[in-house]
């Protein structure tokens, strides 16, 4: 088994409470997979929703911002490359859990461009993910990361979206950009996250169901659940959500459907 799964959509739809629910279902259901989870999103922390903390320094934004004021005080000898120095930097960053890996990209400092970390980070996922039997990604909001082709590995693309017009209008702009650079996956899954019982599903479904392309599927819909709120609140480690919650017991059957 080898995939590599990355969670994109519109902000604040539940990207990275997705993420960790399929990274709990993992972890129960395979023993002895490798699994890394790369925090890809330098504007929020998948340590905060499980209880890491994880400071600035044990960042790639962390570890590329020393790294620079060591190139800039000639700490660096110079038979080394820099693409090598910077690869050796982001091994350096991986945190180790007990039972799987992360990598934070964490924030610049100032304004910083993210678009060398976004390079190194592209060819770090090459290199990193042969290490590992699946790897989590938990992509930033904007559609910019897509556009860069961050996501060139990605094995399945699951796109979440909540019950409103600009969720949906965000999955259908990831499939465009996505098709427009062309990305490819394998499998692209749209979840449907915070979705009432009722006949809002359809909406979703149909406009899944209009999308000509065989890859796109519906991969289904997760309700509203005030456990996973409360957790989120009260700042408990999600992968400690009670195995009776219904997100999770729906979730898993979901997640089976990917791996
Ligand atoms: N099924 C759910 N039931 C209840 N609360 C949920 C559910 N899914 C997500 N949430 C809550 O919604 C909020 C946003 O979720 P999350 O941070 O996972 O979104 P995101 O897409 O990763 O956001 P961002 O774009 O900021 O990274 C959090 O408070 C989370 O606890
Ligand atoms: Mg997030």
């Amino acid at each position: 088994m080898k995939k590599i799964i990355s969670f994109s959509g519109k902000g604040g739809v539940g990207k990275s409470t997705l993420l960790v629910l399929m990274l709990k279902y993992l972890l129960e259901k395979f023993k002895n997979l490798d699994i890394l989870v790369i925090d890809a999103d330098p504007d929020a922390n998948i340590g905060d929703i499980i209880g890491k903390e994880i400071n600035f320094k044990e960042t790639i934004g962390g570890k590329m911002t020393a790294l620079k004021d060591k190139i800039q005080n000639r700490q660096i000898p110079l038979d080394v490359s820099k693409d090598q120095i910077i690869e050796s930097e982001v091994f350096e960053a991986l945190i180790e859990m007990d039972d799987f890996d992360i990598l934070e990209m964490g924030r610049g400092e100032g304004s910083g461009c993210y678009c060398s970390v976004n390079n190194t980070l592209k060819r770090v996922i090459d290199v990193l993910s042969k290490n590992y039997d699946v790897v989590l990604i938990d992509a930033p909001a904007g559609l910019e990361y897509f556009a860069r082709k961050t996501g060139r590995n990605v094995t399945d693309l699951v796109i979440v979206s909540d019950p409103s017009k600009m969720g949906i209008h965000t999955m259908k702009r990831i499939l465009e950009v996505t098709k427009e650079v062309d990305l490819r996956f394998e499998n692209i899954w749209v979840l449907g996250n915070r979705f009432p019982e009722n006949s809002i599903r359809d909406i979703l479904e149909k406009e899944v169901g209009n999308i000509k392309e065989e890859y796109v599927k519906l991969l289904g819909f997760i309700s509203n659940d005030d456990e996973i709120s409360k957790m989120n609140i009260i700042g408990e480690n999600l992968l400690q959500l009670p195995n009776e919650s219904e997100a999770y017991k729906i979730g898993k059957e979901l997640f089976a459907k990917i791996i």
